[in-house]
């Protein structure tokens, strides 16, 4: 019968209850390949402070090289009575070095070290494959805005017509804050890289091992400075688990227009047949899927992070089992991401702009009102007056059904003795948009700059 890792002081085995309860090798697996880098590296420090020999290194390192190799091909699996990994783990190299050296591998560190390790290996991994998969999307929607160059569009504040901006604009107003996050995975790494390993259960190593020596060998920049908080803390865990919620909240934005813009009503978008999905009972339908499970995830991923940040609230110092709570709401966030952004970004890569559409629905609403009193006041008129004035052009045209550009040069005078046949000029798309032409404008030749500056920082990323 095999016994728990702390068997010496019990008299019996954890009843089966404790045992289901305590179970996490079905969703800490995933970090076997670290377990063992981690256990490579502290046997190295073993050996350099004279706790293992030479023979002893070289039969460690073998096993463990040999379990790593087993765990990938999958020959090595948990058992159903082993803990967690790094209980399962240890078994496994106990049968390949044998007890004598492989009891010997325990000394000096603790799960709580380990563990705490072993989140911050993978949350420094993860960031880099998550950071590729969104500027993916951030390229697709930076090459869709440069397709679409000098295309116009009803631009909206409270999802009613407000101004009319460049496609384009607004393409790369959703990939700002993408780069944002992946600029956030780059930056939370300089937190990430430093190693909790050798802090122990929760006071520190008494056997002369070197927690930098370990550090340098996992890849980290240096080792905590506090032994409790390198196994208490999962700040680093939380604040990755953060930008993946940010992530999927961004993405679900540019989802939930995806789906209305591609409603009869508004018909801006057609979806390809591939990144779209039918109806087993309406033949006609073609649905907006992907858009809506992106939307539908980025629930799920905020309550990864609620419940990561709620497990932590208010635990006291050290080491608290329910840190075990602190992986699967991470691994579930990667997987969600990681599931949602490839199917995402290619359905924004293949989906049809009507630009036509679009166009003719710009000015429409009265969107160019703004313009007229810009007009009004590049003529010197205060913009107090200005707004009252192109708000009465507004009115009249209401009241006659009609648009801005339908005012007759009478109304127009009737209105405002400011008011000239030379209001005309303003009230055309192009010519709204051009005039927005300071820095972050959506006139084409600001837009163009934009394009570059994105394309420019996604590579840098
Ligand atoms: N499996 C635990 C976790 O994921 C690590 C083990 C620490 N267990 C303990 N009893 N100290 O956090």
């Amino acid at each position: 019968e095999r016994l728990a890792l702390w068997g010496g002081r019990f008299g019996s085995g954890p009843a089966a209850a404790l045992a289901a309860l305590s179970k996490s090798t079905h969703f800490d697996w995933r970090l076997a390949p670290y377990d063992v880098r981690g256990s490579k590296a502290h046997a190295h420090v073993l050996h350099a402070a004279g706790l293992l020999d030479d023979e002893e290194l070289a039969t460690m390192q073998g096993a463990l090289d040999q379990l790593a190799a087993d765990v990938a091909s999958g020959a090595f699996v948990a058992a159903a009575d082993d803990e967690d990994v790094h209980t399962a783990l240890e078994r496994g190299l106990i049968e390949r070095a044998g007890p004598a050296v492989g009891g010997k591998l325990r000394a000096g560190r603790s799960r709580n070290d380990q563990i705490a390790t072993l989140i911050r290996l993978f949350v420094r991994d993860q960031a880099r494959v998550v950071g590729a998969a969104v500027l993916d999307l951030v390229d697709v929607l930076q090459a869709r805005a440069v397709e679409v160059h000098g295309a116009p569009m009803p631009g909206r504040t409270h999802l009613q017509h407000a101004q009319p901006v460049l496609l384009s604009h607004h393409l790369l107003a959703h990939a700002w804050p993408l780069l944002r996050d992946v600029e956030r995975l780059r930056d939370l790494d300089e937190r990430a890289a430093v190693s909790p390993y050798g802090s122990g259960a929760l006071a520190g190593s008494s056997l002369g091992l070197d927690p930098e020596a370990v550090a340098a060998e996992l890849g980290f920049a240096g080792s905590v400075w506090n032994s409790i908080d390198g196994t208490a803390s999962r700040d680093v865990a939380a604040e990755f688990s953060f930008v993946l919620a940010m992530i999927a909240i961004d993405v679900s934005r540019l989802a939930e227009e995806i789906i209305l813009w591609n409603t009869k009503e508004f018909s801006f978008i057609t979806l390809d047949d591939a990144y779209s999905t039918g109806s087993s009972i309406m033949p006609q339908k073609k649905n907006p899927d992907i858009a809506e499970l992106a939307r539908g995830k980025a629930g799920r991923v905020i309550g990864d992070l609620t419940g990561l940040l709620t497990t932590l609230k208010a635990l006291p110092l050290a080491y608290n089992r329910d840190l075990q709570e602190d992986k699967e709401p991470i691994f579930d966030q990667v997987d969600s991401v990681m599931l949602v952004l490839p199917a995402f970004t290619g359905m924004v890569a293949t989906l049809v702009f009507h630009t036509d559409r679009m166009a003719a629905l710009a000015p429409q609403g009265f969107s160019l009102a703004t313009d007229i009193a810009d007009h009004l006041v590049r003529q010197g008129v205060a913009f107090r007056d200005a707004h009252e004035i192109s708000g009465a052009c507004v009115r009249v045209a209401e009241e006659q059904d009609k648009e801005l550009w339908d005012l007759t040069d009478e109304e127009f005078a009737a209105i405002s003795p400011h008011l000239d046949a030379s209001v005309r000029a303003v009230l055309t798309v192009d010519g709204s948009i051009a005039s927005r032409d300071a820095k972050g404008g959506t006139a084409p030749v600001r837009v163009a700059e934009q394009e570059q500056e994105a394309a420019a920082q996604s590579t840098r990323l």
